[in-house]
């Protein structure tokens, strides 16, 4: 989806925002533009295509200014084009604007405006911005110095739906201002410079302090300073939060690909996201601070997200069952905003997001609390909207993720709601002292166990030539191998563009088998002891029907007859997702690969969804 780059200093801006813009590449985009103050005009490059584009357009180099926007598009309202391309202009180029985000009553505005004598180049939503601005700007027959920023705020007062906007002036060459709606954006605070970003990745080579604005919070920047404003434009003070990410992180550092990194980073993810918390004879969750009467209080736990976070979320059901003995409900987001769920102040809700930007899970949260229930956010990113919002923010530390497959951040999401759920039931009293001495045993034992499967991918290299071309899979499994299999058919589907689907083994036969024939290739995976045999049969009955098996398993299954069986290290089965997704996200990485696709920027997938 769209990204933000701004700076304002005294380096020259164009390589910075094309850097910036480079590091956003990540998230999916059709076009690429820059607007940057010059000595008596705003020049604005843009086009669609590539980020790289850019410097091969015509003048590029002759910028010298130090104050400029940038963005990468990804198209909503008009085909991708050098005219639908952002930085938009006004129709006396006072102001340049980049927009993320939607606004849903773009055309009262447009037509509204069109009265008004204004006309527009382009077919974007973006569009109506500067030119609504331009409308006040002249109206307001002041001129003090809050000129521009009033103009900007009564523009945003009229705009409808989602915004995060950077908008320049040629009137005032030595400020910017940025706002936001429902739409991220950080500023970054530097030495004579500020940077601006719409993810942190994109200016984390530059500083680690940064700003985070709320809802309709104006900025308003110069090179040393930023001055922050509510609306009715009353200033108010901020801090900057230090973020410890290593810009590596946001690199290659040798890979192929980001997501193999990414995947090869999880001992550490997983490590990192314990942290202390298994330290003490207790697990802790200060930040929590729940007492017995008040988990006693709570009679329903929602956890809710988004793919690959809400996987995480079915994953962990079954330890907050187990450990805590209160029901839980796993929910999809964009569901659970919309059918008036049955949650009051008894209900303790967990939302997932590894941004923390994803639209419907941060108004899923945002209905919660209107509910009165008590909301946790678990976010990878510190300070995104979601953290914002909940009343408790937990971070995992996978560090950033930029391929669009999410590998690391699930591993680490399944590690924090496992330690949640062990830190409630050692509150409750209710579990079994040694299942859970087992259990923090096993969770410490993850890092190292997860390093000896990656040790050697021959076995999944192997399977991924002999199915790349194949057009449809099946994975199954029974009860957390059963919420494994839903992630291991959407990190495939995701990547390599091959129809799969999850399924409960025991579900198969209820009509899914019909499809199972000759060639078809089924992967399973066998970790729940108790639900062995069955598992068994259930693949049994798939090859007798013809199909190409792969059986991940941490239980000893030679001489079963299964022609690829890969051996994973023993675990808790609770926690065994944590290690037997690791072959399944190689699995999707290396047919991906085969197939010579774009691994870490599949198609029509953005890494951060920001809208609904
Ligand atoms: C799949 C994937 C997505 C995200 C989903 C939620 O690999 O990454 O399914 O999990 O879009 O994103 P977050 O966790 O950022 O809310």
């Amino acid at each position: 989806m769209c990204g933000i780059v701004g700076y304002i200093g005294n380096k020259k801006a164009t390589p910075i925002l094309i850097q910036g813009l480079t590091r956003l590449e990540y998230r999916g985009y059709d076009s690429a533009g820059i607007a940057v103050i010059e000595k008596d005009k705003i020049e604005v490059k843009k086009d669609k295509g590539r980020v790289s584009n850019l410097y091969n357009l015509d003048g590029i180099d002759d910028l010298k200014g130090t104050c400029g926007i940038a963005h990468t598009r990804w198209a909503t309202h008009g085909k991708p084009s050098k005219e639908n391309s952002h930085p938009h202009m006004d129709n006396d180029n006072l102001f340049a604007v980049v927009h993320n985000g939607i606004i849903e009553n773009y055309n009262e505005l447009r037509n509204e405006l069109t009265e008004k004598g204004y006309h527009f180049l382009s077919q974007t939503d973006t569009e109506v911005i500067p030119n609504l601005i331009n409308y006040y700007y002249k109206q307001d027959k002041e001129n003090d110095t809050l000129k521009v920023l009033r103009a900007v705020r009564n523009a945003c007062t009229e705009l409808k739906g989602s915004f995060a906007l950077e908008i320049i002036c040629i009137k005032e060459p030595e400020n910017m201002i940025v706002v936001r709606k429902d739409s991220p954006l950080v500023i970054g605070k530097g030495n004579g410079e500020n940077y601006i970003a719409s993810d942190i990745p994109a200016i984390l080579s530059y500083t680690k302090d940064f700003y985070f604005l709320n809802d309709y919070e104006f900025a308003y920047l110069s090179k040393n300073n930023v001055k922050f404003y509510d609306t009715e434009l009353n200033e108010i003070k901020k801090n900057t939060k230090s973020i410890e990410w290593d810009s590596k992180g946001a690199e290659k550092g040798g890979f192929e690909h980001f997501m193999l990194k990414e995947i090869y980073e999880q001992p550490r993810a997983i490590r990192e996201t314990i942290g202390t918390r298994l330290n003490s004879s207790k697990v802790s969750f200060e930040e929590l601070g729940f007492t017995k009467e008040y988990l006693e209080t709570i009679n329903k736990i929602y956890i809710v997200a988004c793919g690959t976070a809400m996987h995480a979320g079915i994953v962990s059901k079954n330890i907050f069952e187990k450990l805590c003995k209160i029901p839980v409900e796993v929910d999809i987001a964009s569901e659970f905003r919309y059918r008036d769920p049955l949650i009051d102040e008894k209900t303790l809700t967990i939302f997932i997001s590894q941004s923390g930007e994803t639209a419907d899970t941060i108004a899923a949260l945002k209905l919660a609390k209107e509910k009165k229930a008590k909301t946790i956010a678990i976010s990878n990113v510190i300070g995104s909207s979601i953290t914002r919002e909940a009343d408790y923010s937990i971070y995992t530390h996978a560090g950033p993720e930029i391929a669009v497959a999410s590998t690391k951040a699930y591993t680490s999401q399944v590690t924090i709601l496992t330690l949640i759920a062990i830190y409630c039931a050692e509150i409750l009293e209710k579990a079994d002292l040694a299942k859970i001495e087992t259990l923090k045993k096993d969770l410490l034992s993850l890092p190292a166990k997860v390093d000896e499967i990656l040790k050697d991918t021959s076995a999944i290299k192997k399977f991924a030539k002999r199915v790349y071309k194949e057009k449809d899979m099946f994975f199954l499994g029974r009860g957390v191998d059963y919420a494994v299999s839903l992630e291991g058919s959407l990190k495939l589907k995701e990547i390599s563009y091959i129809h799969s689907e999850g399924y409960a083994s025991g579900e198969l036969k209820h009509g899914p088998i019909a499809l199972i024939d000759t060639g078809v290739t089924v992967v399973a995976t066998i970790t729940d002891e108790a639900l062995v045999e069955k598992s068994i049969s259930n693949i049994q009955e798939v090859i007798t029907r013809g199909a190409k098996v792969l059986v991940i398993t941490n239980q000893n299954l030679e001489n079963k007859g299964f022609e690829t069986v890969i051996n994973i290290p023993k675990i808790s089965t609770e926690i065994s997702p944590i290690l037997s997704i690791i072959p399944l996200q190689l699995l999707a990485y290396y047919i991906s690969k085969e197939k010579g696709l774009d691994v870490d920027k599949p198609r029509n997938l953005a890494k951060s969804v920001t809208v609904e």
